[in-house]
């Protein structure tokens, strides 16, 4: 059966300014799950923003396609709430207006009190209450302003939340109470989340998977990499997880030297290039002999 979301054969070339073309990657393939939190992770300029806009619907890939829940992606739709990084709120609108304007589009049948009660409700559920939600964007805090991107995507429960580097505008301490209210948020919902980051500690926070991507040009989705850390977690208590710093080192190793390594590769024809799976479970038995995984190889940071 195919997963919910399912990326196929996703081709992207760029005309390359001197009369070549310049492939961004070709043939990536993968899925996600329904109710999954996954993570992209790669070095900047590898092709992220590119999948991310395919899957939302506002560019077209060179070729391949995008199926989500049975029904292939083609032009944007209330169906998928995008986040970036630039909060993209409209400015002449007011907190709260900038939150029901959507879920007025996304609920046509539903009362003005419905509409600004639901708003409310998700407002607060990233810590906006009272006067402030009748405030201008341009009056509140970059922080700020990314919770109300938040609230407003989550209110609109759409099939699948993609989130472009939300948090990459902000400084550490901003960036880290936003994540614990997004966890919280996603945690209630059962939302379905794409997210790209480039912070490895993030990713390890939030996701259920990361995928890593090699760099660009010609970049590819080598591996998913599972993060056996159960949840609720919690970001001081994470560290202490005897996962945490096997799947850190992992990711950092990748980011470091093998996504140079492995990239450039040109696809095989007729392949599907899927991600390889990667599992570190350091809480399992380690002496099994069906495990063929290669040793982790420990690196210095
Ligand atoms: N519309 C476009 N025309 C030409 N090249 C593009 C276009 N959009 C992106 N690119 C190129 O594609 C590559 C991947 O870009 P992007 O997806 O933004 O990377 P990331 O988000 O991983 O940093 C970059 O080399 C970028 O210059
Ligand atoms: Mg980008």
């Amino acid at each position: 059966m195919k997963p919910y979301l399912s990326i196929e054969n996703l081709t992207q070339r760029f005309p390359d300014g001197a009369g070549g073309e310049l492939t961004v990657f070709e043939d990536a393939s993968f899925g996600v799950e329904k109710g999954e939190f996954v993570v992209i992770l790669g070095h900047s300029g590898c092709g992220k923003s590119t999948i991310m806009n395919i899957l939302a619907g506002l560019a077209e890939p060179t070729s391949g396609g995008v199926i989500m829940d049975g029904v292939e992606v083609k032009g944007p739709s209330l169906d998928r709430g995008v986040v970036f990084q630039n909060y993209s709120l409209l400015p002449w609108l007011t907190t709260l207006k900038n939150v029901t304007f959507g879920v007025a589009a996304r609920y046509p049948d539903w009362s003005k009190a419905k509409v600004e009660e639901h708003a409310t409700k998700f407002l607060a559920m990233v810590g906006l209450e009272g006067d402030v939600i009748y405030r201008k964007p341009s009056q509140l805090s970059g922080g700020m302003r990314q919770r109300v991107s938040i609230a407003r995507a989550f209110a609109n429960h759409p099939k699948l939340l993609l989130l472009d580097e939300p948090f990459g505008a902000l400084d550490a301490l901003t960036r880290g109470t936003i994540q614990d209210e997004l966890l919280k948020i996603w945690g209630q919902m059962e939302q379905t989340v794409f997210m790209i980051t480039h912070d490895i500690d993030e990713a390890i926070l939030l996701a259920d998977r990361i995928l890593l991507m090699t760099n660009g040009p010609q970049a590819c989705v080598a591996e998913s990499v599972e993060i056996t850390i159960p949840r609720p977690r919690n970001r001081t208590e994470i560290v202490e997880h005897p996962n945490y710093y096997a799947i850190r080192n992992h990711l950092v190793q990748f980011l470091g030297k093998r996504s140079k390594e492995l990239s450039g590769r040109t696809a095989v024809a007729g392949e599907i290039n899927r991600p390889e799976t990667v599992r570190i479970d350091k809480t399992e038995p380690q002496d099994d002999p069906e495990d063929t995984r290669p040793a982790l190889v420990a690196v210095s940071n």
